[in-house]
């Protein structure tokens, strides 16, 4: 069965957190953020969501905002059983395309524990821009 990519709202924050509370469980020293940290991250801001979606159940997320003069994507997370199908292309793709209508630059920020993200920003073309001494690496595409 295939996937579909599709905007989403704040109205699906609720069943994506319990999606990446799986994929990014035990990835980091700090427990997955919960619903509250989402909402008060994404409180008076209006995020970009892309979903993918195999008939009702969310695979694959990116969240987004304007920080600055960049699209800054916050979060993107693909669950396990379907990785390395380009799902998380097609997401960037979609964020990207709005950083540009826009007219905003794609910005990120990753750590190191996530090589399959680094390998993919390298693809993509990103800059590193710097690395924070907590190891947080931030990351720039210009168009
Ligand atoms: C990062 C993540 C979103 C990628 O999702 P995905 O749908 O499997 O990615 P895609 O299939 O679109 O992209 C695959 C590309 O990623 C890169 N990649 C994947 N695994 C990699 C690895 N182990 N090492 C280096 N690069 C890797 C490659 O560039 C690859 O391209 P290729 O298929 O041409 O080789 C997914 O692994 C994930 O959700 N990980 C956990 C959460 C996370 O790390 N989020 C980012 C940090 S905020």
């Amino acid at each position: 069965m295939g996937h579909e990519i599709i905007q989403g709202s704040l109205e699906d924050i609720e069943e994506i957190v319990k999606v990446n509370q799986k994929i990014f469980s035990g990835m980091y020293e700090s427990e997955p953020y919960s619903l509250e940290q989402y909402n008060s991250k994404l409180e008076n801001k209006k995020p970009i969501i892309y979903i993918a979606k195999i008939e009702n159940e969310i695979i694959g997320n990116s969240i987004a905002f304007q920080k600055d003069n960049s699209l800054y994507l916050w979060i993107l997370g693909v669950s396990k059983d379907h990785r390395n199908k380009k799902i998380a292309s097609q997401l960037f793709d979609s964020f990207e395309e709005s950083a540009r209508n826009l007219g905003l630059t794609a910005t990120t920020k990753t750590y190191p524990v996530s090589p399959e993200m680094l390998g993919l920003l390298k693809k993509r073309g990103y800059e590193l821009i710097k690395t924070d001494d907590n190891g947080a690496m931030h990351f720039k595409l210009e168009f």
